[in-house]
């Protein structure tokens, strides 16, 4: 082997442990929103895009620094040299350094324009549709193909193309799921399109968030991603076809049985047990917000109070007649989800309650009004005078979590 090779080799090899160091320093539980992840056909374009980049970045980095150094030391100033010969106005030289960037960038556009084709093409046919609606401050997911709709929490099978069609309901946001695929914006007046198939992703939990500056509140507008098995996306589909099942609904006749216990247990959302660490909403409460945990809230009774108050002027609940609003997020299976305030709190009876008293003060700018009597309004800077008591708002948080 002569020297040269040996070199060559040496070089390809330092290549390669650097490329993979940089890989793995990337790996999935340390940088959950990595995009070196090959779940998607999507991520494998970006992927190898990106390591053909870095291959040929590393080699032209490598070639003018030596050629650097080589000049410097072949050139330097020694005593009694003469001038060097200048070479500005070189027309050999000039064409020269204009052709080599243009044949490297060819290298460099002839994939990235390829992987632009691909992934802008149309959908297959039979792809799940999913529309996404950016709203300040929250995401909004419609599945025509079901009449499902839901907010910000996405479930999608794996193994099957799904075909984002990306709108907003006011500003420019923009739709990331970095470990799946993305991102894209979501323009006024414009659907723009998105797909992938969640094709060696396992039974995981994604976070998405956006990525275009739309307002106070943009970096809490959050949500999560789960890739589900077909028969548990199946299971989902059926469940939120369903209204809420629960209780008496005003002016609706006899009351629904509650969804009995002892059945089997379908797939109904995915396991709080099972968010990993980095999936779970960890914003801190801000300072002076206290709920009293011994209130004990009634599920009937929440249901009353909600249906005559200001919640079903925004809100849809399945099932329950009064509540057809279309500003918020629909609610009819508001139990069953993990998050609340668009992925930025835990779902849970503390984080609710405080939710319903002063959605405000929890997250900059939200379009939800301060409901708790006696709170102080930071939008309108007034204090409510009339609203519910804190009572009412543990009922309406019995009735909301019941809606699994
Ligand atoms: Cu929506 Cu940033």
């Amino acid at each position: 082997m002569t020297a040269t090779h040996r070199l060559r080799r040496r070089f390809a090899a330092a290549l390669t442990a650097a490329f993979s160091l940089a890989l793995s320093a990337c790996s999935a539980n340390r940088y959950p929103n990595s995009i070196f992840e090959r779940h998607t056909e999507f991520n494998r374009e970006v992927l190898s895009i990106f390591k053909s980049l870095f291959v040929w970045a590393t080699i032209v980095f490598v070639l003018v620094e030596l050629a650097l150094l080589w000049v410097l030391w072949r050139y330097r100033r020694r005593e009694g040299a003469p001038q060097p010969r200048h070479v500005h106005g070189n027309t050999t030289l000039e064409v020269l350094w204009t052709l080599i960037p243009a044949v490297v960038l060819v290298f460099i556009a002839v994939p990235t324009v390829r992987a632009i084709f691909r992934t802008q093409a149309k959908a297959v046919p039979n792809a799940l549709e999913v529309e996404v609606i950016g709203h300040q401050w929250w995401w909004e997911f419609r599945y025509p193909q079901y009449g499902v709709v839901t907010a910000n929490e996405l479930y999608l099978p794996i193994g099957r193309t799904v075909n984002f069609a990306l709108k907003t309901n006011d500003v420019l946001h923009s739709f990331w799921i970095p470990r799946l695929g993305g991102k894209r914006d979501l323009i006024a007046n414009h659907t723009n399109y998105l797909w992938f198939t969640p094709d060696s992703a396992d039974e995981q939990a994604w976070n998405g968030s956006c990525n275009e500056y739309c307002g106070a509140s943009h970096a809490n507008m959050l949500f999560r991603a789960f890739t589900v098995s077909p028969a548990q996306f199946e299971q989902w589909v059926a469940h939120q076809k369903s209204p809420a099942v629960f209780g008496a609904v005003p002016g609706a006749g006899a009351p629904a049985p509650p969804t009995p216990a002892a059945t089997p247990v379908a797939f109904v959302s995915w396991p709080r047990e099972r968010l990993p660490e980095y999936a779970i909403p960890n914003k801190p409460l801000p300072d002076g917000l206290g709920w009293n945990e011994s209130l004990v809230g009634d599920p009937a009774r929440g249901q009353q109070v909600y249906s005559r108050s200001a919640c079903i002027g925004c809100h849809t609940i399945a099932g329950n007649p009064m509540s057809v609003g279309q500003i918020g997020p629909n609610l009819t299976h508001f139990g069953s989800r993990l998050t609340l305030g668009a992925g930025i709190y835990p779902n849970d009876a503390r984080h609710l309650a405080l939710w319903i008293r002063n959605a405000r003060a929890m997250k900059p700018g939200v379009l939800m009004p301060t409901l708790g009597r006696g709170q102080y309004d930071p939008l309108l800077k007034t204090t409510v005078t009339t609203g519910l008591s804190d009572q009412e708002i543990a009922d309406i948080v019995a009735y909301l979590q019941a809606l699994k």
